[in-house]
C-alpha cells in the first residue's frame, strides 16, 4: 500500500468577497488580501527519503518543508528560526519578484546575512501572482541538503486560471545522494575536484525507493521494498475518478538532474509553465529542468479506467552513472479501484534518451505565452521590440590555478562577506569590487567548439553588473566546451526578482544578426530557462524592480563552483529604501549599522 493523494478540489473562494458599489469601475482589489503567518524551524533530522536512513534538513519536522498554499495579493510572514547546531541558514522563495521587498528574497550574502544558529528572521513579502513555485535554501548547497517546500499561489476573484479542473495535485521532485553536503562541498571544491556523481535517488515529493523499484514491489517473487516499515519513502499514489480533468502542479528543485514526466498511456496537456500561462499543448511526456516548474492538465477519459497507470520521472541531458539513476515512480490510480489490487501490469514507459537534445529543443520551442486573456491582470505583455542593454554571458568551464571552476565572461563569483543589498544601501564601497564585470567576453575569437585554451586561466570575482531602472536588458547566454573535449552541459538558469520574456535558442555562437529569430509576438515569461550544450538563449527583461537580484545556474554543484551573475538594479533606488535591520547583522554592514544605530 502506498500513500494516498487525494485530490485538492478546485477551489471556490476561500477568502471573503467585499461587495462595494465601485467594484463596476474598480474590479481589481474585489477580494480582500490575506495575512500568512508562519512559525518554521529548521533542524538536521534522521530521514530515510529513498528508503536508506540519510540526515535531512527538515522544516518543522518534516521533509520535504511544508507546502504553502496563498491566494494572489496575500502576504506571507514566516518567523524561521534556526535550530541547526553550528551553521548559518536563509530561505529563498524561487519565482516570487519581492517588488519592494528585495530585503525578503533569502540570499546569503546577497539580501541578507545568514540566519544564525539559535536565531530568528521574519520574511514578509507579497505574493503578486497566482502559479506553482517553490522555496529552498541559498546558502551554500543547503537546498542540496533537502531544504525546500512547495510554494503555491490561487488566482484570486474575480480572476480564474484560463482553464477547468476538478482536482489537483501538487508533485514537487528533487535528487538525492547518500552522501552527505559537507562532503560534497569538499569534494567539489578540492584539488583534484571529486564530482558528486549521479543521484541515487530521484524523490517525487521527497519519496524515493533506492535500490528497491516500486515495479519490483508489485512483482510478488521479486526482492521488495518493505514500505510498511518506511513511511517515508512510500511511493505517491494519485487517486482519480474517471472522466475528470486533473491539475498536476510539477516543480523541480533537483541539485543536478534535469528530469522528464510521463504518466503511462496518457497525454498531458501544458498550461502553466513558471506561474505563467501558457498556450495549451498536449505531450507524451515533459522535461523538466532545475529551477523549472509546469501545470499539466490530466484528462481521465484516455483509455480504460479500469487500470492503475505508471508515473514516471527519469534522468535527461546528463550520460549515466554507473549503476544509472533509476526513475523515480508514482502510481496514477482510478477510483474505485485499489492501488494494489491492480497495480499496473506492464513495465513503466521509456523516457527518450539522455542526449535527444531535438526532442528538447522542440519541447522548448513549443512554449508559448497565452495571449488575449481580457480579464485585466491576467494579460500578457509581450516585450518591447528592443532592447537598450544587451549583456552576453559566456558559460565556461576553466581553472582557476589547480581548481576546476565554472566562469561567465571568464569570472568565477565568489560572494562578499557583506551582502551587496546592505552594502550598496549604506554606500559601502569596500564590501566588493566596484569595477564592472564585462557586457561581453573579452575575446570576439573564442572559439566555444573547443576546451579554453591552455593558460587560459579565469578569475574570482564579486562584481555585479549595475543596471539602470526603467531599462529594457537583453541577455544572452552562450554555452561553450566544458573543460573535456566533445563536451558541453545543460545549464538552467534562474533570475531572481524577475520574470523574463525567452525571446528563442539557436545553436552554435551568437551574433547580433541572430535577432532575427527572436520571437517578440508571444515569447513566454518564465524564471528559469536553459541553455543546450553549444548553443545560446536569448531573454529580455524589465528593470523595473530594485533590488541585488542573483542570475545563475541552478545546477546546485555548478553554483557552488561559480556559475553566476549579481545584478544590481536601481542602484539609486537601493540608496533611499528603508532597511531591514535584521538583514545586516554581519560583516561590514553588520558593523556599521550597529555603530550609527545605537538605540
Ligand atoms: Cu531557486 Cu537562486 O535559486
Ligand atoms: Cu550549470
Amino acid at each position: 500500500m502506498g500513500f494516498l493523494l487525494e485530490p485538492r478540489s478546485s477551489r471556490t473562494s476561500v477568502v471573503p468577497i467585499i461587495f462595494s458599489c465601485f467594484w463596476l469601475i474598480f474590479l481589481v482589489q474585489l477580494s480582500v488580501a490575506r495575512v500568512i503567518q508562519l512559525k518554521w524551524e529548521v533542524e538536521y533530522k534522521h530521514w530515510s527519503p529513498d528508503c536508506i536512513e540519510s540526515v535531512v534538513m527538515a522544516t518543522n519536522g518534516t521533509f520535504p518543508g511544508p507546502t504553502i498554499e496563498a491566494t494572489a495579493g496575500d502576504t506571507i510572514n514566516i518567523t524561521l528560526t534556526n535550530l541547526l547546531f553550528t551553521e548559518g541558514l536563509v530561505i529563498h522563495w524561487h519565482g516570487i519578484t519581492q517588488k519592494g521587498t528585495p530585503w525578503a528574497d533569502g540570499t546569503a550574502s546577497i539580501s541578507q546575512c545568514a540566519i544564525n544558529s539559535g536565531e530568528t528572521f521574519v520574511y514578509s513579502f507579497t505574493v503578486e501572482k497566482a502559479g506553482t513555485f517553490f522555496y529552498h535554501g541559498h546558502y551554500g548547497m543547503q537546498r542540496s541538503a533537502g531544504l525546500y517546500g512547495s510554494l503555491i499561489v490561487h488566482e484570486a476573484e474575480p480572476h480564474r486560471q484560463p482553464f477547468r479542473y476538478d482536482g489537483e495535485f501538487n508533485l514537487l521532485l528533487s535528487d538525492w545522494w547518500h552522501q552527505n553536503v559537507h562532503r560534497q562541498e569538499v569534494d567539489l571544491s578540492g584539488v583534484p575536484l571529486v564530482f558528486i556523481g549521479e543521484p541515487q535517488a530521484i524523490l517525487i515529493n521527497g519519496k524515493g525507493q533506492y535500490n528497491c523499484s516500486i515495479a519490483a514491489h508489485f512483482d510478488e517473487s521479486a526482492n521488495v521494498c518493505n514500505f510498511t516499515k518506511k513511511e517515508q519513502c512510500k511511493p505517491e499514489i494519485l487517486r482519480v475518478k474517471p472522466n475528470k480533468i486533473y491539475r498536476i502542479r510539477i516543480a523541480s528543485t533537483t541539485a543536478l538532474a534535469s528530469l522528464n514526466f510521463m504518466i503511462q498511456g496518457h497525454k498531458l496537456e501544458v498550461v502553466e509553465a513558471d506561474g505563467n500561462y501558457v498556450k495549451p499543448f498536449l505531450v507524451d511526456d515533459l522535461d523538466i529542468y532545475s529551477g523549472e516548474s509546469y501545470s499539466v492538465l490530466l484528462h481521465t477519459n484516455q483509455g480504460p479506467p479500469s487500470g492503475n497507470y505508471w508515473i514516471s520521472v527519469g534522468v535527461r541531458g546528463r550520460k549515466p552513472g554507473n549503476p544509472p539513476t533509476p526513475p523515480a515512480l508514482a502510481i496514477l490510480n482510478y477510483y474505485p479501484m485499489t492501488p494494489v489490487s491492480k497495480h499496473p501490469n506492464s513495465a513503466p514507459p521509456v523516457h527518450p534518451v539522455w542526449n535527444n537534445y531535438t526532442h528538447s529543443k522542440l519541447f522548448s520551442n513549443r512554449i508559448k505565452a497565452l495571449t488575449g486573456l481580457k480579464s485585466q491582470n491576467l494579460e500578457y505583455k509581450p516585450p518591447p521590440l528592443k532592447q537598450d542593454r544587451r549583456i552576453v554571458l559566456l558559460n565556461t568551464q576553466n581553472y582557476i590555478k589547480e581548481n576546476i571552476k565554472w566562469a561567465i565572461n571568464n569570472m568565477s563569483l565568489t560572494l562578499p562577506s557583506t551582502p551587496y543589498l546592505g552594502a550598496i544601501r549604506y554606500g559601502l564601497d569596500n564590501a566588493f569590487t566596484q569595477e564592472s564585470p564585462p557586457d561581453h567576453y573579452n575575446s570576439p575569437n573564442y572559439n566555444i567548439e573547443n576546451p579554453p585554451p591552455n593558460g587560459t586561466n579565469a578569475i574570482y570575482s564579486n562584481a555585479v553588473y549595475k543596471l539602470l531602472s526603467n531599462k529594457v536588458i537583453d541577455v544572452i547566454l552562450q554555452n561553450a566546451n566544458a573543460l573535456t573535449e566533445g563536451q558541453s552541459e545543460i545549464h538552467p538558469w534562474h533570475l531572481h526578482g524577475h520574470d523574463f520574456w525567452v525571446l528563442g535558442y539557436g545553436e552554435g555562437k551568437f551574433s547580433d544578426a541572430n535577432e532575427t529569430l527572436f520571437n517578440t509576438v508571444d515569447p513566454p515569461l518564465r524564471n528559469t530557462v536553459v541553455v543546450y550544450p553549444y548553443g545560446w538563449t536569448a531573454l529580455r527583461f524589465e528593470t523595473d524592480n530594485p533590488g541585488v537580484w542573483a542570475f545563475h545556474c541552478h545546477i546546485e554543484p555548478h553554483l557552488h563552483m561559480g556559475m553566476g551573475v549579481i545584478f544590481a538594479e536601481g542602484v539609486e533606488e537601493i540608496k533611499k529604501m528603508t532597511v531591514n535591520k535584521e538583514a545586516l547583522v554581519c560583516g561590514l554592514t553588520g558593523k556599521m549599522f550597529m555603530n550609527s544605530h545605537k538605540d
